[in-house]
């Protein structure tokens, strides 16, 4: 296992709360994970000078291409053990695979022919291609994808799938250039570094997937990696060493029913990997998300602006934050919160958090003139406070009348809005809240000071 570099060991051990979901299912457990290590352990090498054409044709063991008349086969197994090969490239046709098997075998000899075009995937769907998989097993190793996608036009379409991996960038469903995946009661496992179990790449890739299990072990490993959307619903992931979700720029990811766990850098991880954009967005609804190690936030933003919401949603942390919003974001490497030396466009983050219906404990913190935005609407509750992490930072914090807050330290606001204008659903335990008389989002304040209950008072002021 690979632990992040500014991490230390007894910390990380001493501090993570235990697993706490249960995965049923999971690849892994009928797996002979030691036969694999060395196979994980290989770094993905994406340090190579990037290429957006293919080098040569794709090659693969079996293809169908550009059949007239749908293809429908069951009970085939299909292989490949040579390098930069798919085990089954279909291309420009309708295909159906029932109770198939794929075993892939052999290494990409660049990560950039394999992200962007499917090279070396177990099973590569191209160009307006329609294909329908009902049942399948697909084992791949020394780093191949197992279900890619590729092409405005192409839509796989798979339901009751195993999928397992060892070796680098081996995502599970991985949709590209347009492509889009439904999945619906995948099994997923990859042992390796940047293997997500559900991934969008370059420009775009649409992956929906339902009632659903995903354990990823490595770093940069996430179980949604959204770069187009993300749509899930019923799903049970286990992200060791990484975030639940990364998301690279103006992406859009809604998650229901789902169950999440993340062990590194924070629950979800939004930002944007060259200049600020804004909407990047992200939905969360009947959802538990939980962030084990114990710095890690539930919620972290870097060099974007992004939209959130939280429906019915629990968020659980060891590190009792909710929310970072920093002037940073993270890089191939994907261990570390990186800083200037390491993109010179950064920007500080802007987040703006509707809070519906839900109970949430825990902290806002915002970093180096990074702002943060949270409502509480539909009988939400909050219990916590703001703080700035380095230098100056922004907060913003809305209640409609329905909804409370009960304060767990002073906090110093740029903008405080209430429904309830004798501010009776704020518990103050003896706490204030400061508020900047000059912005006019408190007008209706007046310059007031009211007290609040339990001893504290809201009042014109900073901190
Ligand atoms: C598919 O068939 C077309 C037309 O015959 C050909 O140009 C193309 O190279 C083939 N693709 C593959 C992957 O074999
Ligand atoms: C396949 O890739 C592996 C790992 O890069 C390399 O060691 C091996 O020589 C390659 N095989 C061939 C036939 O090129
Ligand atoms: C898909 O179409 C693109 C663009 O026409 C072409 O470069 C690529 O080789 C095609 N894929 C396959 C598998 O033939
Ligand atoms: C899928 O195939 C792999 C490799 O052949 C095998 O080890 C595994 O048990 C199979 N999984 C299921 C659920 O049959
Ligand atoms: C996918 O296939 C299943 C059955 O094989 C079908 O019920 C479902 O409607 C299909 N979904 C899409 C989005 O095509
Ligand atoms: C959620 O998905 C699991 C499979 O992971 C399935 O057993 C269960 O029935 C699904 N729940 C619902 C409500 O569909
Ligand atoms: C979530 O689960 C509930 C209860 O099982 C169900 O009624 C609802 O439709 C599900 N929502 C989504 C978006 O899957
Ligand atoms: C915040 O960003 C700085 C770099 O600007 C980084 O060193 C620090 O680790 C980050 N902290 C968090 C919690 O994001
Ligand atoms: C804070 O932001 C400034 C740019 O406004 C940047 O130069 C500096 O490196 C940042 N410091 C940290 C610790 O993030
Ligand atoms: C506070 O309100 C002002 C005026 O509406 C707005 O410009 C500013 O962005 C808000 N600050 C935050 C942190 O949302």
């Amino acid at each position: 296992m690979y632990l992040p570099v500014n991490y230390p060991i007894a910390a990380l051990a001493l501090a993570k709360l235990s697993k706490a979901i249960t995965l049923t299912g999971d690849p892994s457990l009928t797996m002979d994970l030691t036969a694999d290590a060395a196979d994980n352990a290989i770094l993905a090498d994406y340090d190579i000078t990037v290429v957006d054409y293919l080098f040569t044709a794709l090659v693969a063991t079996t293809e169908y291409n550009g059949s007239s008349e749908d293809t429908s086969v069951s009970d085939l197994t299909f292989t490949a053990t040579l390098n930069d090969t798919d085990a089954l490239l279909i291309n420009e046709c309708t295909v159906t695979l029932t109770d198939c098997k794929v075993v892939k075998h052999g290494y990409s000899s660049n990560l950039f022919e394999a992200s962007f075009f499917g090279v070396n995937s177990a099973l590569n769907v191209q160009n307006s291609s329609t294909v329908t998989i009902n049942t399948i097993n697909v084992t791949t190793h020394n780093g191949a994808a197992n279900i890619y996608a590729w092409g405005e036009g192409t839509t796989i379409n798979v339901s009751d799938a195993w999928l397992y991996s060892s070796g680098p960038a081996a995502h599970g469903l991985y949709a590209a250039e347009y492509g889009t995946i439904v999945g619906t009661n995948i099994r997923h496992y990859s042992g390796g570094n940047r293997c997500s179990s559900f991934a969008g790449d370059s420009p775009a890739g649409y992956v929906t997937v339902s009632d659903s299990v995903a354990h990823t072990a490595g770093i940069g490993s996430g179980i949604f990696y959204a770069l187009g959307t993300i749509t899930a619903s019923n799903v049970t992931g286990w992200a060791e060493n990484a975030p639940v979700l990364f998301m690279d720029g103006e992406q859009t990811a809604t998650i229901s029913n789902s169950t999440l766990e993340a062990g590194l850098l924070g629950g979800i991880v939004v930002f944007s990997s060259s200049e600020i954009v804004s909407g990047a967005t992200v939905k969360f609804t009947d959802t538990t998300l939980i962030a084990t190690g114990d710095t890690m936030p539930a919620l972290w933003f870097g060099n974007i602006i992004a939209d959130i919401t939280l429906e019915t949603t629990t968020l659980t942390t060891a590190s009792g934050v909710l929310v970072s919003a920093n002037y940073s974001q993270v890089t191939q490497a994907f261990d570390y919160y990186a800083d200037y030396s390491d993109n010179s466009a950064l920007s500080p983050a802007q987040v703006t958090v509707t809070v519906i219906d839900s109970d949430l404990t825990g902290d806002l913190v915002a970093y180096n003139e990074s702002t943060i935005s949270w409502s509480l609407t539909e009988s939400s509750s909050w219990t916590g406070t703001t703080s700035i992490g380095y230098g100056s930072a922004y907060f913003a914090v809305s209640l409609d009348a329905t909804s409370s807050w009960t304060l767990t330290a002073d906090t110093c606001l740029e903008n405080f809005t209430d429904s309830d204008t004798t501010v009776s659903n704020v518990a103050s335990a003896g706490f204030s809240i400061y508020y900047d008389s000059t912005s006019t989002a408190n007008d209706w304040l007046d310059g007031a000071t009211i007290s609040l209950s339990g001893g504290g008072s809201l009042e014109p002021g900073s901190c």
